[in-house]
């Protein structure tokens, strides 16, 4: 085992999200030992108006030789976007360099080790200085920290962003998946809600819940959009983690939001971002014509629920939100949808606003599970978005959904009531003062 130091850069696009499938890709080639803060850092040797860095360093325990690790380093960048050849320094979704990779000094065409400008950079040393202050690098005397502390640079400092999270969701992703994949043939009814923060989806698993969609409708319901089309991946990696905190039990779902899956390769780079997010699985909308792109995933291991019927991502496209399946030639194409993604290997079929004697063909024709909302009671579970079954979001509900509770009512209820506290108070303060 050879222990890599490995720097992450990106500055251009979703720059955390990058940083985390990198970590993600990374983890494939062995064991992340220590990660360092994601700090913000000025571009160095870059034109002046080129966006800012987000800068962080790793150390990573390899079975494989320098020249494997460089290797899949440059095929991580490829995979996250970044174009083999482009102007010297112009801005990337992602950088990945071998700082050092344990005694090895090395010189060949491609590969310097240790990195030869490593001792130059804050932006290097600093997140290297956190996690490894008392290394010392082959061909240098002080350690690391000292490097860092003798540092002659015109760098400004650099500012703690975030913080790269292991994917927790990886541990127990197995067991979940195969508790889900025996509901069907056990015909135990699959109950499943949406959520996007951690409080709801803590309770949510804690409830029972048997699989949990950070679905896009949180567009609408916690982000306060007109509709699904605006949510972008970044949110949606953003909702993911959040979700994963509060999630240990239950299956866990996220949506590709609109346009991020138009080609395989696209699906495949958003969902490596949902899933280092933390999802055990990723939901994409369309049947036949998105059979690529679920072959895709399953081949890279990534599980993929379908979604057919009425689907949200077109609704400006279609003109509001309609339901599907009424004739017998709209039917044969959801059913050949539905068999098409079964085949493709997906893991679930969502089945939205969809005519109900249509939802059970379906589901009797397909070995997956289907999941209906709005698409009568014969699929194997069931989906609310859960702002609308506990009554949270006042402003629109779909006919089918019934609420179950009221949290806005008691949300008015509790403001009225502090409200009025609040001013009591003032008015006994000045009658006493
Ligand atoms: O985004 C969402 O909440 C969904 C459900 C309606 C299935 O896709």
């Amino acid at each position: 085992m050879t222990a890599y130091g490995i720097a992450l850069g990106s500055n251009l696009g979703d720059r955390l999200s990058h940083l985390h499938a990198a970590l993600g890709g990374l983890a494939q080639l062995g064991t992340v030992t220590a990660v360092s803060p994601v700090y913000q850092t000025a571009p160095v040797d870059c034109a002046e108006d080129a966006p800012l860095f987000l800068n962080a360093v790793l150390e990573l325990s390899s079975p494989l030789p320098p020249e494997a690790v460089m290797e899949k380093l440059r095929e991580l960048e490829r995979g996250l976007g970044r174009p083999e050849r482009r102007p010297w320094n112009s801005p990337r979704p992602i950088d990945l360099d071998i700082l050092y990779a344990g005694d090895t000094v090395l010189e060949t065409g491609g590969l310097t080790l240790p990195h030869p400008r490593l001792h130059q950079r804050r932006f290097v040393l600093q997140p290297l200085a956190d996690i490894r202050p008392r290394l010392v690098l082959p061909g240098f005397t002080v350690p690391v920290r000292r490097l860092l502390d003798d540092l002659d640079s015109n760098e400004p400092p650099l500012t703690r962003f975030a913080k790269l999270e292991p994917t927790a969701g990886l541990v127990g992703r197995d067991d979940r998946l195969a508790t889900f994949a025996a509901m069907k043939s056990a015909g135990r009814p699959i109950v499943c809600l949406t959520a996007g923060d951690y409080p709801t989806a803590r309770l949510l698993d804690e409830n029972g819940v048997d699989l949990i969609l950070v679905g896009d409708s949180l567009g609408m319901v916690v982000l306060g959009y007109p509709d699904t089309v605006e949510v972008t991946l970044a949110e949606m990696a953003h909702h993911t983690r959040a979700v994963r905190r509060g999630v240990s039990r239950a299956l866990m779902v996220a949506d590709l939001p609109f346009e991020t899956y138009l080609t395989p390769a696209q699906a495949l780079s958003s969902a490596q971002i949902l899933m280092q997010a933390g999802a055990d699985a990723v939901k994409l909308e369309g049947g036949v014509n998105k059979v690529p792109q679920v072959r895709a995933l399953r081949e890279a291991g990534i599980p993929v629920v379908g979604h057919i019927g009425m689907l949200p991502q077109q609704v400006r496209d279609e003109g509001g939100y309609k339901k599907k399946g009424k004739t017998p030639d709209a039917a044969a194409a959801l059913i050949a949808d539905a068999a098409a993604l079964d085949d493709a290997g997906a893991i679930a079929i969502v089945l939205e606003g969809m005519v109900a004697q249509v939802a059970a063909e379906v589901t009797k024709a397909v070995k997956c599970p289907t999941i209906g909302i709005g698409a009568g009671p014969d699929c194997d579970g069931q989906i609310l978005v859960t702002a609308d079954l506990v009554g949270a979001f006042p402003w629109f509900r779909p006919p089918f959904a019934q609420a179950r509770g009221d949290v806005a009512g008691q949300i008015r209820q509790a403001v009225h009531a502090f409200s009025e506290e609040v001013k009591g108070f003032r008015v006994q303060g000045s009658g006493n003062g």
